[in-house]
């Protein structure tokens, strides 16, 4: 077994809200510049494989890292033979590791096998064990992070408890939504995401979410991502919009993770609505414009300067 790649406790950055994000964390088998996509059948050829570590939890968190916040990550890292492969990647992202665990033996490696036929994406995905690991109720309880954020509504949904215990730590807690038509399906999500804070759907989750209640009543603040047409947040009974920034998209892989992360940091910070939207736009241009998700992000403090 690999040994736990050496991530500081909390990440490095300076004073300020400390996140702490959690859900599954995956190896991302990116097969791309297929000729056609994969059919029943058939055999198509990829002209590269990139091996990269994947999930929203571990992406925002990358990215929140790389804007110089300090963060942590509860996830529990893909079996092997997929964790010595991003073990670098995890340990140079500057998130805090502590709370990762590693995957029993047996189990099988949680991965995503994505297939990209120029701008068409397909996903396989296994997931495997518990979305967050055994850490996590201890680490809450500890008051060492001063938000939670939930990387998927599947797995707010297979572990319900996670929100009243970080509220009862005092912290403020986020979510995004990821597709899960099983999971979109469910008649009670308004009472699942009872005392979420901000939730950050995309167009076509938030549309999946509409059948069961206007989005206003999910969470006092709801974020809708909307690709090219920009983002809105929903709060207190008013829309407000700001739009995308021009970008030549390389790969969109973690642009909504991305935004979550630009948005969460300004929002952390007490920062306008307006702010907290063009700063997830911002953030969400950097995954744009590079190919994967977060691996050799580097610095972004930058970005956040811009706002300041
Ligand atoms: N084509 C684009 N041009 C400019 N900005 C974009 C484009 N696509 C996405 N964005 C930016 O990224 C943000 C999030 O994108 P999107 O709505 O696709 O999220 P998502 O579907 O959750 O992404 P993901 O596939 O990572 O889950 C948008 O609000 C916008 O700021
Ligand atoms: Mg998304």
């Amino acid at each position: 077994m690999t040994s736990r790649p050496k991530g500081r406790g909390v990440g490095n950055g300076p004073a300020g809200k400390r996140v702490l994000c959690t859900g599954r964390l995956y190896c991302d088998l990116v097969m791309a510049g297929l000729s056609a996509p994969p059919a029943p059948g058939q055999e198509v050829y990829a002209e590269s494989l990139v091996l990269t570590a994947g999930g929203g939890a571990f992406i925002t968190a990358a990215y929140l890292a790389a804007l110089g916040r300090a963060v942590g990550l509860a996830a529990t890292i893909p079996a092997e033979p997929f964790a010595g492969p991003i073990a670098a990647e995890l340990t140079e992202s500057g998130v805090g590791l502590s709370a990762c665990t590693y995957a029993p033996l047996g189990q099988d490696p949680q991965i995503t096998v994505a297939m990209i036929t120029g701008g068409d994406r397909a996903f396989v995905s296994r997931r495997a064990g518990p979305a967050m690991p055994e850490t996590l109720g201890p680490l809450l309880a500890a008051r060492a992070f001063d938000h939670l954020h939930i990387g998927e509504l599947a797995s707010l949904a297979e572990m319900p408890w996670v929100v009243a215990e970080a509220k009862a730590a005092g912290m403020t807690v986020s979510l995004d939504c990821a597709w899960d038509a099983e999971v979109l399906a469910r008649p009670d999500l308004v009472q699942l995401l009872d005392q979420v804070d901000v939730f950050l759907p995309n167009r076509a989750e938030s549309n999946a979410l509409l059948r069961h209640a206007p989005l206003g009543q999910y969470a006092p603040l709801v974020v809708v991502k909307d690709g090219e047409n920009g983002a809105s947040a929903i709060a207190g009974g008013e829309t407000l919009h700001r739009p995308a920034l021009p970008v030549e998209v390389v790969d969109t892989v973690g642009a909504g993770d991305a935004f979550n992360a630009g948005f969460l940091d300004r929002w952390l910070d007490g920062a306008a609505l307006a702010e907290c939207l063009d700063a997830g736009a911002r953030t969400a241009c950097v995954a744009l414009a590079r190919q994967g998700g977060a691996r050799g992000l580097g610095r972004l403090a930058r970005l956040r300067s811009a706002a300041e």
